[in-house]
């Protein structure tokens, strides 16, 4: 069963009740007729495990992290794991191998192969209920796609739930629940909730405007994908031809700003693979204001105005954009009357 919809709609929530992790204001999760409240941790345990958003290495070596899932597991079932989790040939790359110290919280690693390793962790416990949030967020696509068989793989002998604004790892899957500020909107399969219109058909349309090759790793956006941006949807289909053609692919790994409040802004972003942050300086701090993924885009103000940023973009995970330069867009902004507008009234609906 797959959980989808908008940041902020809920998802996580919903997976920390189940895990029971919170409780429901209203309602029950029964496993087996079973209220799981009235469980023990440790029975609890036994049944599922889970890779949260953001997943917790202690300080140890890479090996003592894994099979501290199933401390009887041998060194070739914990390497089976890795390699299942994509892992295997990045650890053994590394001088000390398997034997690596990950560092205080995992520090030693990057974002993506933290959450690599605790993939192989969960997968070498092999419990019933598998339970994963945006486990593969921060995965290059060559990788992520290899979790995503071995995930595949335990269809029909495991429950998986799986958080995820990747929509085409989902579609197989036998439900997919759409969530939308706090309320489950639709639910069904693929197939039935594109032919629905709702939501789900929007947001499909929205990650599917964008990909990332898996070979060369280039972001590339289709002048249809450019099309589900509201203010281009009106555009001639030459214009959009000729636009997606002029988007240049940007790679940057996590913990990087895009661009930072007040900066000179001359692009606008089309984000291809990854999530960014935006945040606004204030007292005390810069502040998150909101959080964009895969298909979402930002930075539009700088199509027709010289203006500095009003927000800070900081990735999350390692990231590619598509990158659109005022000087491209000129050229092309002659021929459509009426562009402008759309920009500017986009802008002022976002900005609060
Ligand atoms: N049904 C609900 N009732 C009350 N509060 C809710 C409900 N659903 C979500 N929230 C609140 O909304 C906020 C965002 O929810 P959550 O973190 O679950 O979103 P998400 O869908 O996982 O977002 P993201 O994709 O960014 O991870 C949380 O503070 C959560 O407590
Ligand atoms: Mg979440």
């Amino acid at each position: 069963m797959a959980f989808v919809g908008p940041s902020g709609s809920g998802k996580s929530t919903a997976l920390g009740i189940l895990t029971h992790l919170y409780e429901p204001q209203q309602g029950a999760v029964l496993f087996d007729d079973q209220p799981i409240a009235r469980a023990s941790d440790e029975s609890l345990r036994a049944i599922m495990t889970a890779v949260p958003q953001t997943p917790v290495l202690f300080q140890g070596t890479i090996r003592e992290n894994i099979v501290i899932a199933r401390p009887s597991a041998s060194q070739s079932e914990v390497e089976a794991a890795a390699r299942a989790a994509a892992v295997h040939d990045v650890i053994t790359a590394l001088p000390e191998g398997y034997d690596t110290p990950v560092g205080e919280g995992g520090g030693a690693l990057s974002g993506g192969q933290r959450q690599r390793v605790a993939i192989a962790r969960a997968l070498l416990r092999d419990a019933p209920i598998l339970v994963l949030d945006e486990a593969t967020a921060a995965l290059d696509p060559a990788s992520e796609a290899l979790v995503n068989q071995s995930i595949a793989a335990l269809a029909g002998r495991r429950t998986v739930f799986s958080v995820t604004h990747r929509l085409a790892s989902v579609a197989e899957f036998d439900r997919i629940v759409v969530f939308d500020r706090g309320r489950v909107v639709e639910s069904g399969r693929h197939d039935a909730l594109l032919a629905a219109g709702g939501l789900y058909a929007r947001l499909w349309q929205k990650v599917s405007s964008v990909a990332v090759s898996e070979t060369s790793a280039d972001a590339t956006i289709t002048a249809e994908g450019l099309r589900a941006i509201s203010f281009f949807s009106e555009c001639r289909d030459d214009t959009l031809a000729h636009l997606a053609e002029r988007f240049v692919s940007e790679r940057l790994p996590e913990g990087r700003d895009v661009f930072h409040q007040g900066d000179p802004g001359e692009k606008f972003y089309v984000i291809a693979r990854g999530r960014v942050d935006v945040l606004r300086e204030a007292e005390g701090g810069a502040k998150r204001i909101e959080t964009l993924h895969d298909g979402d885009f930002f930075g539009e103000i700088a199509l027709i105005k010289d203006q500095p940023r009003n927000a800070t973009i900081r990735t999350v995970t390692d990231c590619w954009f598509l990158a659109l330069h005022r000087t491209s867009f000129d050229q092309l902004m002659a021929r459509e009357p009426g562009l402008r507008e759309r920009i500017m009234r986009a802008v002022a609906k976002r900005s609060p």
